[in-house]
């Protein structure tokens, strides 16, 4: 499951060498040709093709089931060079309305560029009727920051083949383990590596995986261009971390459901939004689409009151730390409207729930009693 299969004859190493070399030997002194990468992509500088930034990428396309993937210096790095490779002045593209906020920034900031950028969501019924208008791209994330909203994102490829747009979706809330969206018909999935992928907090980068070898080439080109392939150590470290994902996220989706109903039975709480919960509007579509009836390791709920007892929760709490990010070993609480939505409009985060009350709480690897007790003793101090 966690996709490894180096073996080098030589030594009998089974993980991937860090190699740092910027440089490789060009022309190969041998045969007098360029090197070619295993995938036959030139080998000559480390800007364009790592060996370990390889590995990385062969353990990935392998859990997303896609035959290519290419690895960035992080989950931006990824968007930007999606944008720049496939977008044309005159081109319209839809991205979910509840979509972190910098990848809708920047989706925004394209109209200097001529590209309209139009809002969608959360509901999979308004993407449908927004990809309907003719657009070339659409940008969908599988479970929404912050409050976990479940788009039915088999609904959205379908019609996007219908119409011809590719569909990029973000599935780093979701990870290649609960869904696998190329099977469904998504031109590309991307991951902010940052989060579960490498899982202990300590790499920013970003990955995406596909199908179509044309297209691979030229993200692999807009890459070059950019600079933005990740770094030989990020790649290591990602690729130790994503070998324990399936353990450590398990573990996470399974404190995010106990605590979710914690949470549902405190005084001091208006209204918790996890897609585990059997109440929860995204409950169906997440079961038709999740496997191993796992939801996430995120949710988010409402303080009764205020900004005023939101931040003093933040403040209080000892062994979940206040914090951005999310997918490592640390829990970590954040406030929704001064971190991942800050740059969403007012008129947005007002339609889409997100007010001064609201708090993100994403599990990290701590025994579920500490932190059920740490949460208690937080919303006491709740007056
Ligand atoms: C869902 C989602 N996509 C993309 C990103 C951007 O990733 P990075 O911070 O690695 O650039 C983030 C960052 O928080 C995110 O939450």
């Amino acid at each position: 499951m966690h996709g490894h299969d180096y073996y080098d004859p030589e030594t009998g190493a089974f993980k991937v060498p860090l190699y740092l070399s910027t440089i490789f030997e060009h022309p190969d002194r041998r045969t007098g040709e360029t090197r070619k990468s295993d995938r036959g992509f030139e080998q000559k500088y480390s800007r364009e093709e790592n060996p370990t930034v390889r590995g990385f990428e062969k353990v990935i396309a392998k859990l997303e089931q896609a035959s290519a993937s290419l690895a960035f210096s992080s989950g931006m790095g990824s968007m930007a060079a999606i944008y720049l490779s496939t977008l044309s002045s005159g081109d319209n593209i839809v991205v979910t309305k509840e979509s972190y906020g910098t990848t809708q920034e920047l989706a925004l900031n394209l109209s200097k560029f001529g590209i309209k950028t139009t809002l969608a969501g959360p509901e999979t019924e308004d993407f449908i009727e927004k990809i309907n208008q003719g657009v070339s791209l659409v940008v969908v994330e599988t479970m929404t920051n912050p409050q976990v909203r479940v788009a039915d994102v088999r609904a959205i490829a379908k019609r996007c083949k219908e119409v011809g747009a590719k569909l990029v979706v973000d599935n780093t809330f979701a990870t290649p383990l609960l869904y696998k969206p190329l099977l469904d018909g998504a031109w590309v999935t991307l991951h902010s590596v940052t989060k579960y992928i490498a899982g202990h907090n300590d790499v920013i980068g970003g990955v995406i995986a596909l199908d179509d070898s044309m297209d691979l080439v030229d993200l692999w080109e807009f890459r070059r261009r950019l600079g933005s392939i990740m770094g030989p150590f990020e790649a290591f470290l990602s690729l130790r971390g994503v070998s324990t994902l399936k353990v450590r996220f398990e573990a996470q989706c399974a404190s995010a459901l106990a605590i979710a109903e914690f949470l549902q039975d405190s005084p001091k709480v208006e209204e918790v939004f996890y897609p585990g919960l059997k109440s929860s509007p995204y409950h169906k579509t997440a079961q038709k689409l999740f496997a191993e009836k796992l939801y996430g390791g995120l949710l988010s709920f409402k303080v009764k009151g205020g900004k005023k007892e939101a931040l003093e929760v933040l403040k209080r709490v000892n062994v979940i730390k206040p914090s951005p990010s999310l997918g490592g070993t640390e829990s970590l609480l954040n406030y929704p409207i001064t971190s991942a939505s800050k740059t969403l409009s007012p008129a947005v985060k007002r339609e889409l729930g997100i007010g001064d009350n609201l708090l993100r709480l994403a599990l990290g690897l701590e025994d579920i009693e500490d932190l059920k007790e740490d949460l208690s003793q937080a919303l006491a101090r709740v007056p």
